[in-house]
């Protein structure tokens, strides 16, 4: 591991440039994010809080981000789902290292529409679609070996039917509630931005770094 202290200096965040919808803004620093990244997904941390209390964190791939909420897709009986019936407050974590930005979104979650979660479902190629069905996620398995055989006796059972989703897979919506902006800049005197739903509008704050 590196110890060099390295400066941020790729860019800055000036309160008069700011868009005064977070969701816009997040929009136009994914859209950078995309352009210099070489990643095809988006991956993000999505935190819940487990049954003891802790947070609870893990990447999942953002799926859409359409104006009303932030969508991934999981398996509803995985721990997140568990967690996230008993308490749907959570949060979502980006690191772009590229641009140095950092996005926090802390929000409410809910299922999304079935029609949508059908809709995904069939984008996904067949090996998944049969993965959904056979792995019970979060759960203890035997060995890979078992996993593997399942998944094979999946697809072969199918055949060359059309794989359906199974209820207990489909898509999360975090619906925002409160969004910080992050962007690094030199001597550690970073910009930082506070955006907190006010009724239908944001109020604004610059943070210390
Ligand atoms: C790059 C990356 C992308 C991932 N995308 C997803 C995803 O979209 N949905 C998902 O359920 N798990 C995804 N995972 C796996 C999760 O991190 C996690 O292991 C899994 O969802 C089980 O989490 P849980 O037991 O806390 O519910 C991804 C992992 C990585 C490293």
């Amino acid at each position: 591991m590196s110890l060099l202290h390295t400066d941020f200096e790729k860019g800055f965040l000036n309160f008069e440039d700011l868009n005064t919808d977070p969701r816009l803004q997040f929009s136009a620093w994914l859209d950078e994010y995309m352009q210099y990244t070489v990643n095809d997904n988006v991956a993000t941390t999505f935190s819940s809080i487990d049954q003891e209390g802790f947070p609870s964190s893990r990447i999942v791939y953002l799926r859409d981000y359409p104006s009303n909420g932030f969508v991934f897709f999981t398996n509803y009986k995985s721990n997140k789902g568990i967690e996230v019936w008993r308490n749907n407050k959570a949060s979502l974590l980006f690191y772009w290292p590229e641009l140095e930005r950092q996005v926090r979104i802390w929000g409410y979650v809910e299922k999304v529409d079935e029609k949508l979660s059908d809709e995904y479902f069939k984008t996904r190629p067949r090996g998944s679609q049969a993965g959904a069905w056979i792995s019970a996620q979060s759960q203890e398995i035997k060995d890979r070996e078992s996993l593997e055989q399942e998944h094979a006796s999946f697809l072969k059972s199918a055949g060359s039917e059309q794989i359906a989703r199974p209820d207990f897979w489909g898509g999360f919506r975090l619906i925002p509630c409160k969004f910080e902006f992050w962007q690094g800049r030199a001597n550690r005197l970073h910009d930082r931005f506070l955006y907190l739903k006010n009724g239908t509008d944001w109020d604004i704050k610059r943070l210390a770094p």
